[in-house]
């Protein structure tokens, strides 16, 4: 249930704060769309969305690339708090597409520390693919705590919580089609 920016969870009163709308969204998808059709016209690519909070943008993004692509998904868990990553992390999900020789790009919803992305590039580069980049909806630089170099972000983010357009808190928020900062209020 959503109140005027509010919404009750389990008895957990959460303040939902904009950071991106709709239409914002739409503007900054269809930018980094044209960058990526632009950039790999001409040559084959394989998008590897990360499930589960990449799926919306994922969705929006393929149907504003002007180029043809083909698409997989991996699943990644980082096991400890919900909120912050633990570094420790576990596939829950395989690709199956053939990746060698190939130019793949990585969707992510959020970069926050790298971790999971270093992962997922080790991952990726085992099956010897020609390149490897990463697309995000946001990228929080200043969080970092490897060397992720992040190709295509739509967004930029200081610090905070996010939710939203696919981006979750504990399973919850995905539905949002817009994207919120989001608080506990006491
Ligand atoms: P990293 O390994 O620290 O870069 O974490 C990346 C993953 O943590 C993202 O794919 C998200 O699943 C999750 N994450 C990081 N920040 C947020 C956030 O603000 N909201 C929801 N999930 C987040």
């Amino acid at each position: 249930m959503i109140v005027h920016g509010l919404r009750l969870e389990k008895n957990i009163m959460t303040e939902l704060i904009p950071v991106l709308n709709e239409n914002e969204i739409k503007k900054l998808v269809a930018d980094i769309a044209k960058n990526i059709s632009d950039d790999y016209k001409d040559s084959e690519i394989v998008l590897i969305g990360v499930l589960k909070g990449a799926f919306v943008f994922m969705a929006d993004l393929i149907r504003k690339i002007t180029i043809p692509v083909k698409i997989d998904f991996v699943a990644l868990s980082s096991y400890g708090s919900s909120t912050i990553s633990s570094g420790k992390i576990k596939l829950t999900r395989e690709i199956e597409i053939d990746l060698k020789n190939k130019n793949v790009l990585i969707v992510e919803d959020i970069v926050d520390t790298g971790l999971t992305l270093k992962y997922l590039i080790n991952y990726l580069k085992s099956f010897e693919p020609k390149s490897v980049r990463i697309c995000a909806l946001l990228d929080k630089y200043e969080r970092r705590e490897t060397e992720i170099n992040v190709d295509y972000a739509c967004h930029r983010i200081k610090k905070g919580f996010v939710v939203g357009y696919g981006i979750d808190y504990a399973e919850n928020y995905r539905e949002l089609p817009a994207i919120y900062h989001l608080r506990n209020v006491d």
